[in-house]
């Protein structure tokens, strides 16, 4: 019984520390798409499912911006643009 209780409080233990290490590393992200998203669009668009446009819209849009959207020219690689619309119509 004694082996029983210990093995119980060090699994939750094992469960409380891991939770808490994935929350202080903050890295969660399925791919960079979804963490660039996050990180620099969710802020002004919320779901990615939100932005319905086609691939080469979504790409010009996140190059040069728009009237009241920031340009992504300058933030992102051609790399980081691709991993981003990957991302957005991975969402529909
Ligand atoms: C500061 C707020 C802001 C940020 C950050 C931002 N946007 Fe926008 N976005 C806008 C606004 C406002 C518009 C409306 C068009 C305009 O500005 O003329 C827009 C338009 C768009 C559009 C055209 C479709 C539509 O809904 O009008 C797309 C696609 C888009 N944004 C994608 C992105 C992506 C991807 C990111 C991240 C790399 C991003 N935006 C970051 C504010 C933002």
């Amino acid at each position: 019984m004694k082996t029983l209780i210990s093995t119980t409080i060090a699994s939750l233990c094992c469960v409380t520390l891991f939770s808490c290490a994935s929350i202080d590393s903050g890295e969660h992200y399925a791919s960079t798409g979804e963490k660039l998203y996050a990180e620099n669009c969710y802020g002004c668009h919320r779901e990615a499912s939100s932005l319905n446009e086609p691939k080469t819209f979504l790409h010009e849009t996140i190059h040069d911006g728009g009237k009241n959207m920031p340009s992504f020219e300058d933030t992102f690689t051609e790399a980081e643009h691709q991993q981003i619309i990957d991302y957005i119509l991975s969402q529909r």
